[in-house]
């Protein structure tokens, strides 16, 4: 059975602290708060220990994971020669949702970095993972909690859905804070590059360095057969609810036109339709559709906190298809719109 512990975000019980990480030092797996989604941690100095993550998830074993840290003297052990880019990007963003893929260092378990000679490495901004990782003494890898390519979990109780019985324990501080994953930044090429976008933006990258370049594979683009990606993450499919998820682009007006005669041409034909809405045109589709809405179009920093979570509220719904609205790819939106299109099984561009 899995243990479910309710801790105080700002203020955690050390002792329960003191019990989770002695499971992740003796090899087990603790499932945590962050403040982008939920990790599932393991030793990540324990090849066996990281290897349990891989079958509690169902994931594929060549997807490499990020390795947490809760200073910057732990992610220097890691690895010792970090690049001034690197100290600098740490001094601007950590703790924080930004995870740097750097040159690993011998001794790095196989099972962390799937076979890479590079290593991710994160300072998560969040109390509860940071006592967990000081506590445990080691450097933490972690996945998002989720069964693989379900939706990520922002929730303790979306862990309990996907993993209860497989794992030995859950810290619940309540739901995460960004509701999306860590920007992933490759600093081993001469320009880095961005190989998934999320809570620090491409705009906030480009001022601090200058100069960044984002991988195609960052809005959907599909690679060449014989070209392998960058980031292995990103040529499974992801995010998947049970639905499957249709996302139409373009103008905001369009947008609306277009969706609403899908969903009237689904309902006609006896379909159960999930509507993923912005605020301002919610009450502009056919009755008899599942509405929910991710905020305003203006703020896509909502719609990144609920996304997840909406995805999992429509399979509950059991609907039968998601229609989604696009939103800009600014900001936070990119990494919205990451989601979603990896997501999607169709994308209508509406004119
Ligand atoms: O916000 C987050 O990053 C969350 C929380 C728990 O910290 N973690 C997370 O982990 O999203 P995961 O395993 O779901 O995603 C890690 C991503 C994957 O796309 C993986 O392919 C990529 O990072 N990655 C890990 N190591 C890499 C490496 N050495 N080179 C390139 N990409 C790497
Ligand atoms: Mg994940």
């Amino acid at each position: 059975t899995t243990k479910l512990w309710v801790v105080d975000k700002k203020n955690p019980d050390p002792y329960i602290i003191g019990q989770a990480a002695d499971i992740i030092r003796r090899g087990g797996l603790v499932a945590f708060p962050t403040e982008t989604v939920y990790g599932l941690g393991a030793n990540g100095l324990n090849g066996a220990a990281v290897a349990g993550i891989y079958r509690a998830k169902g994931r594929p074993s060549d997807n490499p994971l990020i390795l947490h840290v809760a200073d910057k003297r732990m992610a220097e052990g890691i690895c010792p020669q970090l690049s001034e880019t690197a100290k600098k990007l740490m001094a601007l963003f950590w703790p924080g949702p930004l995870t740097l893929v750097v040159p690993k260092k011998a001794g790095i378990p196989e099972e962390v970095t799937g076979g890479l000679n590079t290593v991710a490495i994160r300072m998560p901004d969040h109390p509860v993972a940071l006592a967990l990782i000081r506590a445990a003494g080691v450097p933490v890898a972690a996945p998002s909690a989720n069964r693989s390519g379900r939706p990520s979990p922002t929730t303790a109780a979306h862990v309990q859905q996907d993993l209860q019985g497989r794992i030995d324990a859950i810290l619940d501080a309540g739901p995460a804070g960004l509701g999306l994953e860590s920007t992933v930044l490759d600093l081993t090429v001469e320009t880095p590059v961005i190989l998934r976008p999320g809570g620090i933006t491409f705009e906030q990258l480009t001022e601090a360095l200058g100069k960044v370049l984002m991988d195609p594979s960052v809005l959907g683009e599909k690679l060449p057969e014989n070209q392998s990606p960058r980031s292995p993450g990103m040529k499974y499919a992801h995010y998947a609810p049970a639905a499957k998820v249709v996302l139409f682009e373009g103008e905001p007006k369009s947008v609306v036109q277009c969706l609403g005669v899908r969903t009237g041409e689904l309902l006609a034909g006896g379909e159960r339709v999930g509507i993923l809405a912005t605020e301002e045109n919610q009450g502009r589709y056919p009755k008899g559709s599942i509405v929910l809405t991710m905020g305003p179009r203006e703020n896509p920093s909502e719609a990144a906190a609920v996304l997840f979570s909406l995805l999992r509220q429509f399979d509950e719904h059991q609907v039968d298809v998601i229609l989604a609205e696009g939103l800009e790819l600014g900001g936070i939106g990119l990494a919205v719109m990451n989601r979603l299109r990896r997501a999607a099984a169709e994308v209508v561009k509406c004119e």
